[in-house]
């Protein structure tokens, strides 16, 4: 039997999914202890696990390097790899938003060249362009975005908002909702049709478990 391996996107949502995949039978110990290790091999079982930077979790799985990735919906839609996504974990809900300070909200439409500050440049291109049909300029930041129209580097932003509390402590609001986030379980295409029965199997064990909870 060939190893099935799954690539988990570092941090919280890694930690988390080790609790899923221990309650169906995938111990996780050896990964929870805090270490620099970043794959984790299990001979019995012919698993691989291991801890990728979130953003490259979809490259694994596209290139079947990982059979199987756990990664948050806003990295599927930005990185936009030839993967299959396969189940909503229902984990780390929030929402993509357009945000900025108060003053702007009915103004960011009316512009003809709107600067958005973001994380996300595919995400605000496609909302933007493609869904607003408006021209805009977008501007690429690696974090704290929220400071970018505060300090006048944008007219807006495009982001995650969890709690509201980022955006409420900096004195910015909400303008539009692109869409809901959650982690998702993607899977190689490939995979998908050799390792079919094993991929279902762990599937079918997670909605169970998801369901349960739901309870
Ligand atoms: C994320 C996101 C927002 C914040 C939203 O940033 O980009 O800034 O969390 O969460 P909230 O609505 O609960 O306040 P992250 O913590 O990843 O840090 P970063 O901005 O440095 O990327």
């Amino acid at each position: 039997m060939r190893y099935l391996t799954f690539a988990l996107a570092k941090g919280r949502l890694a930690e988390q999914t080790m609790d899923l995949l221990e309650r169906i039978g995938m111990p996780c110990e050896e990964m929870k202890e805090k270490s620099r290790k970043l794959i984790f091999v299990n001979e019995d079982l012919k698993l691989k696990i291991f801890l990728a930077k979130t953003s490259d979790v979809p490259t694994y799985v596209e290139h079947g390097a990982a059979d199987i990735g756990v990664v948050g919906k806003d990295t599927i839609m930005e990185e936009n790899r030839n993967i299959y996504e396969m189940l909503d974990l229902g984990l780390g809900k929030c929402r993509m938003c357009v945000a900025g300070l108060p003053e702007m909200k009915d103004k960011i439409h009316k512009c003809h060249s709107l600067r958005v500050a973001t994380k996300y440049p595919n995400i605000a291109r496609e909302y933007f362009y493609h869904q607003m049909h408006q021209t805009v300029e977008i501007i690429k930041l690696n974090g704290s975005v929220e400071l970018a129209p505060i300090v006048g580097l944008s007219d807006c932003i495009v982001d995650i908002v969890e709690s509201g509390a980022t955006l409420k402590e900096n004195g910015l609001v909400v303008f539009e909702e692109i869409c809901p986030l959650s982690a998702r379980i993607v899977v190689n295409r490939v995979s998908m049709k050799m390792e079919r029965e094993r991929i279902i199997d762990v599937m079918d064990k997670i909605r169970g478990l998801l369901k349960e909870d739901l309870k």
